[in-house]
C-alpha cells in the first residue's frame, strides 16, 4: 500500500503571542516542525507535504527539500489546509498520514502503530485519540451506543455533555486518500470559529456509512499539542526527559535529568557521568567513562574517553581522551585539543590545535595557534593574533615552556625546546632550544626612598 503524508503547519499560532512562526518554536533545540517530519520521515512513505502559510519561506529554509510544499494563502482551517495537498497527492491511491506540526512528541512507534491498525482494520478513516483528566481545548470523541466514533466535537462546539468526554482528538489520522478528498469538499464552517474543521471528515464518512476506526495511544503525554508557552515549556521537559531517559539506559549517569538538557542527536558513551546545569547540543558525540558538567555547554563537539569538562563552553571543536578543560574555559569552534591536554581556569581557545600533552592551566587567550606536543603555556600567555585587520598565526613546537604573562605577536613561530622568559613580548621567531628574554632590564635605585623623604 502506498503511503502518504500531510503535515499541518500553516496557522498562525495566535496563542504564542510571538512575532516567530508558531511551527518553528524549539523544543529541545529543534523547531518542532523539524521533529514532526523526522518523525514522519522514519516512516515508510511515498511523499511528505507540509502545508505552509505565514513565514512559510522560514520554515521551507529549515526543512529544505525533506519535504514538499503546499501553500494556504489564509488560514481558513484544518480541512482547508489539507485540501491546498489536492494537487500533489489528490489523484494517488493510498493511505494518507495527517498529523499537525504542533504535535513534537508523537512518536514514529505511536505513527506507524496508527498506520498498520487502519490498514488493518480496512477502515476509510482513523483517528489517534488519547484519554486525559483535562481536555479543555481539545476536540472530543464522541461514540455511539456500541462504542464507535461517531463524529468528533471541537471544544468551543460542545455541549455541556460532550465537554465532559476525556477522549480527545490528537490531531493525528489516517485516511483512504481517495475517501479524504471525497469527504473534504462536503465540509462547511458553519461552526464557533468559523473554519473548515478537517475532524469533520471523520462524521461525514461515518454518515455514508463507511467505516472509520480509532486507535488510542496509552500515553496521553506524547499527544501534547503546542498552542501556548505553557504548553511548549511543558513540551520540552518531556521531551528532555525522554532523551536523558535513553542515556541513562545506555549506561550515562545523570545526576539530575530536570537540569540537564541533551539534544536528540547527541551520542555519550557508557559511564560518562553529567552534572547538573549541562546542555549538550547540537551533534555531539561524547566517549565513555567523562565527567561533564556542572554548569557546562557543549555544542557540536567531539570527545573522546575520560575527559573532564567543567564549569565550560565548547563549540565545534574536537577533544581527545584523558583531556582537563575548565573550570571556566572557553573552547571557541574548529579547536582540536588531543590527549591528556590540559586548559585550566579562564582560558579562551580559539581555531586552534593543541598537541598531546599539553597545558594551558590558567589566564590565557590561544588563538589561530598550533601548539605542538608537551608545550607549557604559562599563567596569562597570550597569542597577539590580530592587528585589528587581520588574524595571524602563532606556531609553538613541541616541548617549548612560554613564561607568564609572555606576549607571542603573531605572526611568529616559537622552535622546539625553547624557553621564553616571563613577562617577555616577542615579535620574531625563536630558534630551536634557545632562551628568549623580550623585556626591558630591572634597575634597582638603592637607598632612593631615604633619599626621597629629605
Ligand atoms: C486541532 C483539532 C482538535 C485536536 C487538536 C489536537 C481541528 C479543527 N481541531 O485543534 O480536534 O484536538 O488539534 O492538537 O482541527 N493549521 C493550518 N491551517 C489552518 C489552521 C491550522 O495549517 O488554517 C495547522 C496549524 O499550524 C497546526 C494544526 O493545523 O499545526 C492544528 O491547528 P490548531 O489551530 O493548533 O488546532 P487546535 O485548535 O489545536
Ligand atoms: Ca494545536
Amino acid at each position: 500500500m502506498n503511503r502518504f503524508a500531510i503535515i499541518l503547519a500553516a496557522g498562525q499560532g495566535t496563542r504564542m503571542k510571538s512575532k516567530l512562526y508558531k511551527v518553528l518554536h524549539q523544543v529541545c533545540g529543534k523547531p518542532m516542525i523539524e521533529h514532526v517530519v523526522e518523525h514522519v520521515s522514519a516512516l515508510d512513505i511515498k511523499k511528505i507535504v507540509t502545508i505552509v502559510g505565514h513565514g512559510a519561506e522560514k520554515v521551507q529554509e529549515f526543512l529544505g527539500d525533506r519535504t514538499e510544499y503546499a501553500h494556504q494563502e489564509e488560514q481558513l482551517g484544518t480541512a482547508h489546509a489539507v485540501v491546498q495537498a489536492e494537487g500533489i497527492i489528490g489523484n494517488e491511491q493510498g493511505t494518507t498520514l495527517v498529523v499537525c506540526g504542533d504535535t513534537p512528541l508523537i512518536t514514529p512507534e505511536t505513527m506507524k502503530a496508527l498506520l498498520e491498525n487502519h490498514e488493518k482494520t480496512n477502515a476509510k478513516a482513523s483517528i489517534l485519540t488519547a484519554f486525559t483528566d483535562d481536555p479543555t481545548g481539545y476536540g472530543r470523541i464522541i461514540r455511539n451506543n456500541e462504542g464507535s466514533v461517531e463524529k468528533i466535537v471541537e471544544h468551543k462546539d460542545a455541549s455541556p455533555e460532550e465537554l465532559k468526554v476525556q477522549e480527545i482528538n490528537t490531531g493525528t489520522y489516517c485516511f483512504d486518500n481517495q475517501a479524504l478528498f471525497m469527504a473534504l469538499k462536503e465540509v462547511g464552517n458553519d461552526n464557533a470559529q468559523g473554519e473548515f474543521y478537517l475532524p469533520d471528515v471523520i462524521g461525514i464518512l461515518k454518515q455514508k456509512g463507511e467505516k472509520v476506526s480509532a486507535y488510542q495511544t496509552e500515553d496521553f503525554e506524547e499527544t501534547l499539542g503546542v498552542n501556548d508557552r505553557i504548553a511548549l515549556s511543558q513540551a520540552e521537559s518531556i521531551m528532555k526527559a525522554r532523551i536523558n531517559r535513553l542515556h541513562m539506559k545506555n549506561g550515562v549517569t545523570i545526576i539530575d535529568p530536570a537540569n540537564t538538557y541533551i539534544s536528540k542527536e547527541a551520542v555519550i558513551g557508557a559511564d560518562t557521568v553529567i552534572y547538573p546545569g549541562t546542555m549538550i547540543k547540537g551533534k555531539t558525540i561524547i566517549g565513555s567513562d567523562c565527567v561533564i558538567g556542572p554548569n557546562t555547554e557543549i555544542e557540536n563537539c567531539k570527545i573522546g574517553d575520560f575527559t573532564e569538562v567543567r564549569h565550560s563552553t565548547m563549540f565545534s571543536s574536537e577533544i581527545g581522551s584523558h583531556v582537563k578543560i575548565g573550570p571556566f574555559a572557553h573552547i571557541r569552534p574548529q579547536s582540536v585539543i588531543h590527549d591528556e591536554v590540559k586548559i585550566g581556569n579562564f582560558v579562551e581557545v580559539k581555531k586552534s590545535i593543541f598537541g598531546t600533552g599539553s597545558k594551558a592551566s590558567h589566564l590565557s587567550y590561544i588563538g589561530d595557534a598550533e601548539v605542538g606536543k608537551d608545550v607549557n603555556l604559562g599563567c596569562g600567555s597570550i597569542t597577539v593574533n590580530y592587528d585589528g585587520k587581520n588574524k595571524y598565526l602563532t606556531k609553538i613546537e613541541d616541548g617549548v615552556f612560554v613564561g607568564c604573562n609572555s606576549n607571542l605577536i603573531a605572526p611568529v613561530t616559537i622552535g622546539k625546546n625553547s624557553y621564553i622568559a616571563a613577562g617577555s613580548t616577542i615579535t620574531d621567531d625563536v630558534p630551536e632550544s634557545s632562551l628568549s628574554i623580550a623585556r626591558a632590564r630591572q634597575t634597582n635605585k638603592l637607598g632612593y626612598i631615604e633619599k626621597k623623604k629629605k
